[in-house]
Parts: C-alpha cells; structure tokens; sequence
C-alpha cells in the first residue's frame, strides 16, 4: 500500500460517465475512491447517495470507497452505505446525535470509521473516541462544494491531529479534503496528512495519470 493515498473526490467527475470516470482515475493510480454524500440540509448542496456507490460496485470497481456523509442526521445513511459496499465511512461529529453510537455502526457493518472537522469544528471531539476510529478527516474548506481555495490555518489543526494520532498508538489515516493540488501537496503532507483528497485539481485536468503523477512527484520529495 502506498504510505500517501490520493483520493480523487467524484464530486468534480462528470457524472453523466460517472463508471467510466472511476475505472479512469483509478487506472491513473488513484488509491481511493472519495464519495461526496451532501443533503442539502447539513450542507447547501445534493449529491450522491447509496444507489450510486451500488451503482460503481457492480461495475466493478473494487477499490476502496470512502464515503464522506455531509448529512444529518446520519445513522440511517450509516446503514445504507454499509450495505451499498462502502470501505470507509466518515460524518461530521456534530451532525450525529451520539457519535460513539455512530462509529460503532460503522464498525459493526464490517466498515472503517471515520470523523470529519470543519474548518472551525474544534479537537475536543476526538477526546474519547481515538480507539474507536480508523480515519481523521480535516476539511480545509467549508464543506458543500468542490474548486475551493485551502484554508492556510488548517496546516497547524493537522499538525495537532498528526501528534494526537502519533501519541494515541492507535493506526489512523490522516486525510485532507478541500483544495489540494500539485503546488500545495507537499507542504500539506509535511503538515501531517498521508491521505488526499483532490476533485478539481485532478478531474479538471485532462490527463489524470499525469496530474496523480505529478502529485507523487511532490509527495517523494
Ligand atoms: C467538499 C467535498 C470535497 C470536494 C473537494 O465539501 O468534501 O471532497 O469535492 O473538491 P476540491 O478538491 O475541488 O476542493
Ligand atoms: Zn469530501
């Protein structure tokens, strides 16, 4: 497995070839399939939602899936999205009633569980629940829409995430979503995070194994 995942966000894919898109960006070296769920109630924005990850893995596509759940309330989506084959499945600890419920749903259905942070969704819910959780997710953009600009103060929340990770022992993913590419990848990975996650800066392109490349290139320097 490779120490840094790339995690192409669908959201920026074209929709209309949505299977064709994913068979090519994993093609490219992609490591990750990251799966945008929006509600238009937790965020101003309505994606995808568990027919379409059923949809890609009848396809074909065995490839991790990392559901990223932008929705409240979110259990009864926790149980879709265990069913529809998702690997991963992240929510945002404020928008679930009972968080250490949630992560266990997650980790009973056979998947790996993750908590998201908005920019300003502070630390303190990580406290109680670091044995519990297979992925941290920090946002660096308000979640809701893909070709955001990185918010800079996010570089120092993953640098505080990468330490309380390193002091739990436990084996977490550090993953960040919101306006990653080729130029500010590097500065990103040294921050703390081994998992990235890009929409526009791949999908916007026209030659995905190109731009992934490009992106290892920094990541091995
Ligand atoms: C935003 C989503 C992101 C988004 C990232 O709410 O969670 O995954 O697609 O898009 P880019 O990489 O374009 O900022
Ligand atoms: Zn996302």
């Amino acid at each position: 497995m490779n120490p840094f995942q790339i995690a192409p966000s669908i959201l920026s894919a074209d929709f209309a070839r949505l299977g064709e898109e994913v068979d090519n960006v994993l093609a490219a070296g992609a490591d990750i399939v990251h799966f945008d769920v929006m509600d238009n109630h937790y965020v101003p924005n309505l994606t995808i939602g568990p027919m379409v990850c059923e949809a890609l893995r009848k396809h074909g596509v065995t490839a991790p899936i990392d559901a990223h759940l932008m929705v409240s309330p979110v259990d009864d989506l926790i149980r879709m999205f265990i069913d529809a084959g998702a690997t991963y499945i992240t929510f945002h600890p404020e928008a679930s009633q009972h968080i250490d419920r949630s992560l266990q749903l997650i980790r009973d259905g056979g998947c790996k569980a993750g908590l998201v942070f908005n920019p300003a969704t502070p630390l303190h819910y990580l406290d109680h629940v670091m044995d519990r959780l297979d992925m941290i997710l920090l946002m660096s953009v308000n979640p809701g829409f893909g070709g955001q600009k990185f918010i800079p103060g996010t570089l120092d929340k993953l640098r505080e995430t990468r330490q309380r990770i390193d002091a739990s022992g436990h084996n977490i993913r550090l993953e960040i979503d919101g306006g990653v590419k080729v130029d500010n990848i590097r500065e990103i990975a040294e921050a703390g995070a081994d998992t990235f996650v890009a929409g526009s800066a791949i999908f916007n392109t026209e030659d995905y194994k190109a731009t992934i490349d490009q992106m290892r290139a920094e990541l091995a320097q």
